[in-house]
């Protein structure tokens, strides 16, 4: 294990840090948000306590995220405030944390000379460590490769009801325009039984809902022992599922984020018939033209996409689908631009995250010369973006008069008298807390709810009678 410290000492030797406040900003995925709560766990374990405000703490903490241009220039604007902050309050204790911290590394140091401690994703459990190396005086870098240690930690999380676990870390597919392999590092599965028990923990503490988390969920366990039955490895994602499917108490159960790559048969059989299993699927395509799909390395066609939709709307006609894609990869004309709105069109999207393409260091496709304008980039995102939510529109339309259970997650913050929560298929839903005949319902009830408003991106319903 390597910390480096760099030339310069800024910290003055022997001062001291008494744990005070504290302060999280989050930028990107559930991945990066799990690694919030556990390293927002780790610090209530050394008796720092929230801050009521970013510029009171005495210690504030970026979780980075470097997945576009824009993400990553937004931690900077941040860290330019603390800084200077930093200027008049030494005792201030400055971290950024998570895929910035693992892109730059040192020479955030040089860019950003007031920081404490720089910290890749495959740290997050070590912060008491580092923050313990930091008040004896130095400036601390944690970015080399780390073998994530299982389970020290304590989250911290900011649900009482829905709680993420992690499956796997780290990525080892090569997306060509993807900076994600290069800063969470290799995959590395966790133990079945460590994810049971995980959720064992979870249900005690009244936990209902898991998502259970992996930048490339389908390749969770072939880092692990291969134990192989009839020539079958059986530590796959859906062995997984069997396997923490019986935990008492967890009523719901999610998983993100697929690869169609590596999404089977077996998987979707497995998802129709365990019943805690919620019927959405966010499988991303990142186009609908094979040409790209193949300058981007994705390893399927258009074809075997819908081939997986297909089979999921089988087993399951009422699924949701949602995805991620990107427009204006390097070269992509309008022809493949528009087979892109076609897929989309086609299948019925009930959500889909756009991007437009942004070169990432140390990703090849950022070096190709065949770069689109910003023009192209802005007008197919407008373009985009108007068909999706016309898709999520009328996909949400279905649900009009219809009844769901929907999984009260707590109280809407724009309306006291309602709770909010999600339908199976992972709806956003409003409701009023109280019942027809007077029962009141609070987070954590699973209750039936009439819909009668439909908008693009939510619902509104009335409760039903408990029967
Ligand atoms: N592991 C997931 C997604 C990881 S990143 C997968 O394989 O699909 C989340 C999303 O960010 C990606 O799905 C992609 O749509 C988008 N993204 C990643 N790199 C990007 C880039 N360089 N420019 C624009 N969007 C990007
Ligand atoms: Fe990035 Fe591809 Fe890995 Fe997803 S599968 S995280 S897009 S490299
Ligand atoms: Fe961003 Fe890192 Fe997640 S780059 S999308 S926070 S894995």
């Amino acid at each position: 294990m390597v910390v480096s410290a760099p030339p310069t000492t800024k910290t003055a030797p022997g001062l001291t840090r008494e744990p005070g406040s504290y302060w999280i900003t989050t930028f990107g995925c559930q991945m990066n948000k799990a690694d919030s709560e556990r390293m927002a766990g780790i610090l209530e374990s050394m008796g720092y306590s929230p801050a009521s405000a970013e510029l009171d703490a005495d210690l504030v903490l970026y979780n980075t995220c470097t997945i576009r241009d824009n993400a990553e220039q937004k931690v900077y604007s941040y860290l330019g405030r603390q800084a200077r902050r930093k200027h008049h309050n030494p005792n201030l204790t400055l971290i950024v944390a998570g895929c910035v911290a693992q892109q730059e590394g040192e020479s955030l140091l040089r860019r950003v000379p007031e920081l404490d401690l720089v910290m890749g994703p495959q740290h997050a459990n070590r912060l008491e460590t580092l923050l313990t190396q930091v008040n004896s005086g130095q400036q601390v870098v944690a970015t080399e490769e780390h073998h994530i240690l299982e389970d020290i930690t304590t989250a911290r999380r900011d649900s009482s009801i829905c709680g993420w676990v992690n499956v796997i870390y780290g990525c080892n597919e090569r997306c060509t325009y993807c900076v994600v392999p290069s800063v969470r590092g290799r995959e590395q599965s966790r133990y079945p039984e460590a994810i049971h028990l995980e959720m064992e923990g979870l249900a005690a503490q009244g936990y209902k809902e898991i998502t259970l988390l992996g930048q490339n969920i389908d390749a969770y366990g072939r880092d692990l022992p291969g134990i192989a039955e009839n020539g079958r490895r059986k530590n796959t994602l859906t062995d997984l599922l069997h396997h923490v499917h019986d935990v008492d108490g967890i009523e719901r159960i999610r998983f993100a984020t697929s690869h169609p790559r590596y999404f089977t048969d077996r998987l979707i059989d497995a998802c129709a018939d365990l019943p805690k299993l919620c019927e959405h699927f966010h499988i991303p395509f990142q186009s609908g033209d094979n040409d790209v799909l193949r300058a981007m390395a994705r390893g399927y066609t258009v074809d075997r996409y819908r081939r997986i939709i297909d089979r999921i709307r089988q087993r399951m006609p009422d699924a949701s689908l949602s995805a991620d894609v990107i427009v204006a990869f390097p070269g992509e004309t309008d022809a493949q631009f528009r087979r892109t709105l076609d897929l989309i069109d086609a299948i019925g999207f009930d959500q889909v995250n756009t991007a437009a393409y942004s070169p990432r260091p140390n990703t090849p496709a950022a070096n190709w010369d065949n770069q689109l304008e910003e023009d192209v980039k802005v007008a197919r995102l407008q373009e985009i973006n108007a068909l999706v939510e016309r898709c999520a529109r009328e996909r949400n339309a279905r649900y009009t008069g219809r009844i769901e259970e929907i999984l009260a997650e707590g109280i809407n913050p724009k309306d006291r008298s309602q709770l909010m929560g999600r339908t199976r298929t992972n709806r956003l839903t409003f409701f009023s807390s109280e019942g027809p005949d007077g029962v009141r319902y609070g987070a954590g009830d699973l209750v039936k709810v009439t819909i009668d408003v439909v908008r693009s991106f939510s619902l509104s319903g009335t409760p039903l009678p408990k029967d």
